[in-house]
């Protein structure tokens, strides 16, 4: 099976969303990203509700909403109410993460849990098999265009042993400085998803960036 693609809405031309997103939508994007930033949990703030509730009426990609916000756990009903199938906390947010996850799945969306590239991946032992996906920080998060931490690659590595080992359905999506050399070493290492903005919004031809992206 092929590798899933996320580009991230951080890179698109806010001035012309419209227009970004009718080309994700004729692309073989298998997800949209989007970057939800407050602040003080990073030191950026992207965009919040008004933006995101519009998408929905223009493209039927699945949105894969990234929580880049401290307590998390207090929009939870405005993320399920986006229609988002995907909703990333950060494991770094989350004192009560069980009941988190536990909250988002009763919302009917996909609970994933985050790790900035600090965080090592054996804090996941005792969650892993109630998450639908881990999100791979390979950069630290706040802004797109940042170069990736190579140490990404062992993360994934060492995560996916965890999930063979636990007998886990857990989907390891990686995000940041995704680029086709990067792309593929992560692949190899065990990466089902990939978030990928600059790399894709910034190319010449988006649509067969992600094209080749997915034949990775
Ligand atoms: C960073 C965000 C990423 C970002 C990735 O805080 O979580 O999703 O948009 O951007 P690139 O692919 O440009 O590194
Ligand atoms: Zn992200």
């Amino acid at each position: 099976m092929s590798v899933i693609i996320a580009p991230s809405l951080l890179s698109a031309n806010f001035l012309h969303l419209e227009r970004d997103i009718e080309m994700l939508n004729r692309s073989e994007a298998d997800w949209i990203h989007l970057d939800i930033m407050d602040g003080v949990f990073v030191p950026n703030i992207s965009f919040g509700f008004p933006v995101i509730n519009r998408l929905k009426e223009i493209t039927n990609k699945p949105l894969d909403t990234h929580l880049m916000i401290v307590q998390p756990e207090k929009f939870i009903n405005e993320i399920a109410a986006t229609g988002s199938t995907y909703m990333n906390v950060h494991l770094e947010t989350c004192p009560h993460l069980h009941r988190v996850v536990q909250q988002i799945r009763q919302k009917g969306m996909k609970p994933a849990v985050t790790l900035n590239p600090h965080t090592p991946v054996n804090l996941l032992e005792d969650i892993l098999c109630d998450v639908d996906m881990v999100l791979i920080m390979s950069v630290n998060p706040g802004f797109g265009g940042q170069k990736f931490i190579e140490h990404s690659v062992q993360k994934v590595a060492r995560l996916k042993e965890m999930i063979l080992r636990k007998n886990a359905s857990a989907l390891i999506e990686v995000d940041g400085g995704v680029n086709f050399e990067t792309a593929k070493k992560l692949i190899d290492a065990g990466a089902d998803a990939l978030v990928a903005g600059n790399f894709v919004f910034s190319s010449e031809n988006p649509i067969e960036t992600i094209r080749q992206l997915k034949q990775l």
